[in-house]
């Protein structure tokens, strides 16, 4: 028996693909390990979308380059696989920069990863594949998919073709995909099989999906959500990364009308000023932001938002900036993410002239703080509120279970190890900065 370690940097759709590439190596003989030591192979799949991210990759490499002389001495040969979209983005330079990897692989050609296996442990050399589209990759993968526990990613679209300026992805992902509705309903119903409560419904911009559906037509997210609402035995559905642009009015009626919905919205929005929008190539304005979240809210109205943000974009001013401040007031939202701008190669913003860090920081701060205090309001509302919780996993403390509420919080529960897979109804007792503590509540209390 052989042992993988897959490390996983970035978003939600490469936490997915890790698992993938795990089942797709599993027929080859390779278990899951815990720990790059024991692993004859090791694959890192990266994450470009901002310098950080990117330049960890190298120096992470450097440390597997000397585990890989140890083991060699041992007489243990060990693969180093670089997969991601930094493998596709920079894929020559890798293996440049750092030769102890033996296998390069994009994110649209890692079904190809047991064949690239073969051939490195075959011949020496490296092997590189970084091949579009993302067609081929779907109808190759195994159907049978590996789950961890009752809550489940499920990719439905992949690739982008808006361009934002500061934006890599649709350099790293290639152009949107959508799955055959087909394809995902018989995923979707083998993880229900396996276990699975609630699918995360994952494109790059999921709300553009527009995927060839059982009646010949072409069907929007919003029909294939109620059709997988269907599904006996899955309870929630979420999907996740939206363009404002793409948030169709049935998408909206769907927030309404389908109670396996959860009442979460990821929206991006990047900034509040219609100039920085523009120069960032969003294509929507704050007042088209700002009445989008009002009708959305409408069609549910206990819906929490959330949202991405960019401080330092090239050109972005104080006034700018206090845009932002303002559209974050008028929305009040219950969790967000925001970043400094990172000048990523390729891009046309990158070209453009750039901020100082330190207005960055300084900008990245105080939004910082907004957002936190939101987020804790949103969680202190809670307080007291019975809510249904879907038990994810064991908590830090023995018999301690820890699940999400419908709005995506952490919930830690005492005393609830057995209800893991289960959604039941939890008292919340406290507050904690980035969870909630829950009490089970007794029968009698319930009516
Ligand atoms: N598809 C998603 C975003 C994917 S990237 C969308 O359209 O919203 C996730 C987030 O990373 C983006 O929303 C953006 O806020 C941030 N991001 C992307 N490129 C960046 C860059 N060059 N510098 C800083 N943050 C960036
Ligand atoms: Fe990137 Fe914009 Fe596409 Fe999102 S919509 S993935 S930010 S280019
Ligand atoms: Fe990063 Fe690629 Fe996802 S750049 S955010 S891993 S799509």
């Amino acid at each position: 028996m052989k042992k993988l370690f897959v490390k996983t940097y970035g978003c939600q759709m490469n936490v997915y693909d890790s698992a993938r590439m795990a089942d797709l190596l599993a027929p080859l003989g390779y278990a899951p390990a815990d720990r790059p030591d024991e692993a004859d192979m090791v694959i890192l799949n990266t994450c470009h979308i901002r310098e950080k991210a990117a330049e960890k990759v190298y120096s992470e490499l450097g440390k597997l380059k000397r585990l890989k002389e140890e083991r060699r001495e041992q007489g243990r040969p060990m693969l180093i696989a670089v997969a991601g979209c930094v493998a596709q983005a920079e894929g020559k330079e890798i293996v440049a920069r750092q030769p102890a990897v033996d296998l390069v692989v994009g994110p649209q050609s890692y079904h190809r990863l047991p064949e690239m296996v073969a051939r490195v442990t075959r011949a020496s050399g490296h092997v590189l594949e970084t091949d579009f589209p993302a067609e081929d990759k779907f109808d190759s993968l195994p159907q049978d998919l590996s789950v961890s526990g009752p809550a489940a990613f499920l990719t439905v679209q992949e690739g982008c073709d808006k361009f934002c300026a500061f934006c890599v992805v649709p350099y790293t992902r290639g152009p949107e995909y959508s799955r055959p509705v087909a394809q995902i309903e018989s995923d979707a119903r083998r993880l229900v099989e396996k276990g699975v409560r609630e699918i995360t419904l994952l494109g790059q911009n999921v709300n553009a999906y527009r995927g060839a559906g059982p009646d010949g037509e072409t069907w929007s997210l919003a029909q294939l959500i109620r059709k997988l609402a269907e599904t006996d035995g899955l309870e929630r559905i979420r999907y996740t990364t939206s363009h404002p642009r793409d948030m169709s009015d049935d998408l909206i009626l769907a927030h309404a009308e389908i109670e396996k919905l959860m009442p979460y919205l990821h929206l991006p929005v990047q900034s509040g000023s219609d100039r920085v929008l523009a120069a960032m190539n969003r294509r929507h304005r704050a007042e088209d932001y700002l009445r989008l979240v009002e009708r959305v809210r409408k069609a549910r109205p206990d819906l929490a938002l959330s949202s991405d943000f960019i401080v330092g974009f090239p050109g972005e001013t104080d006034r700018d900036f206090e845009d932002t401040l303002s559209l974050v007031r008028e929305v009040n939202y219950a969790q967000a993410f925001s970043f400094k701008y990172s000048p990523r190669p390729g891009t046309p913003a990158a070209a453009m002239k750039q901020l100082p860090d330190e207005v960055k920081s300084a900008r990245l701060q105080i939004l910082q703080a907004l957002l936190s205090d939101q987020q804790d309001a949103f969680n202190r509302a809670c307080e007291n509120r019975i809510v249904p919780v879907l038990f994810e996993k064991p908590g830090k403390k023995p018999g301690q279970a820890v699940g999400r509420s419908p709005w995506l919080q952490p919930v830690h529960v005492d005393g609830a190890a057995s209800f893991i897979g289960e959604i039941r109804d939890v008292r919340i007792a406290g507050v904690l900065p980035n969870s909630l503590r829950g009490k089970m509540i007794e029968k009698a209390q319930v009516h």
